[in-house]
């Protein structure tokens, strides 16, 4: 029976994306608004991305795209070289709201994507179950989402996505709506999944030391229109821990951050 769970952990040597040359213009009130100009980037596979940026430079925009919600206006998306054009099971969502299905019990939300796809009732118990554990959910598997707190919520939504095997994970915020304790645990646990799991992950946050805590490079974003201004390497060892924030490569990393999103900030404030 740990066969289809180690199936469903070994095929992560996947998850490579290449973004390239995307505008994203929308049409609003009669006129066109461009959002995303001439946006180029790669993921290797298994690397965790931050998009950090001021409010209203794309970071949401970029993640629709790649999830395949919207269109690009120009340019593409591959992920493992496949074009993006629609959404698909290769790539998992988690959205800033808890966006749980209430009239479903937390096991009925993660099995749910499985039972889509046809996966028989026996394998989606198993990897229901596998997932719930190593989130520490399983005492809440009967449990329906308005008796759940934020976090857990979220560790749901999460493993709503990891069940699929995804390729890539996009994380819109996921934390943002939780307390600053259950964020920093939160944090800690994903990145301990994603150490076993190397899944892709691109996360989108404003919060600067969230970003150079949980990844390998933050792409920042300039606004008007939206684009990627500098792209900065986090080298900091891991496993990191609480303490790593206390490291001064971090205060170095976080002061070089904190100066370019003041300059994009101020800039979109100027323009408002
Ligand atoms: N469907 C839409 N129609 C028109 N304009 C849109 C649409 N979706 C987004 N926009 C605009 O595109 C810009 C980028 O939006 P997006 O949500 O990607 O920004 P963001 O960086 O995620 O912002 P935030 O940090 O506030 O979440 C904003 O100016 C927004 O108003
Ligand atoms: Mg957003």
């Amino acid at each position: 029976m740990a066969t289809l769970v180690e199936k469903s952990l070994k095929q992560r040597v996947r998850g490579f994306v290449q973004v390239e040359n995307l505008s994203v213009s929308f049409r609003s009130k009669g006129q066109y608004v461009h959002v995303l100009d001439s946006v180029n980037f790669k993921v290797e596979p298994g690397e965790f991305i931050c998009l950090l940026g001021p409010s209203g430079c794309g970071k949401s925009t970029i993640l629709n795209v790649i999830a395949g919600f919207i269109q690009s206006s120009s340019g593409f998306v591959f992920v493992d070289k496949r074009h993006v054009d629609s959404p698909g099971a290769d790539r998992g969502f988690v959205f800033q709201q808890y966006s749980l299905l209430p009239w479903k019990t937390t096991f009925q939300n993660v099995e749910f994507g499985l039972k889509i796809r046809g996966v028989p009732k026996a394998e989606r118990v198993e990897l229901v179950d596998y997932y719930l554990n190593r989130v520490g959910l399983s005492k809440h598997r009967h449990s329906y989402p308005n008796q759940l707190s934020g976090g857990m919520q979220q560790r749901a939504s999460i493993v709503r996505a990891l069940v699929n095997s995804p390729s890539v994970l996009l994380m819109d915020e996921p934390f943002a709506a939780l307390d600053a304790q259950t964020r920093h645990m939160m944090q800690q646990l994903l990145l301990t999944i994603w150490s076993d799991l190397k899944t892709t992950v691109i996360f989108v946050t404003h919060d600067i030391e969230e970003a150079l805590f949980l990844s390998d490079k933050i792409f920042v974003m300039g606004v008007n229109p939206g684009r990627i201004k500098e792209k900065i390497d986090v080298p900091l060892e891991r496993p990191r821990h609480a303490d790593s924030i206390l490291l001064p490569e971090f205060t170095s990393l976080n002061r070089q951050v904190f100066e370019l999103i003041r300059e994009e900030t101020l800039k979109s404030m100027e323009m408002n």
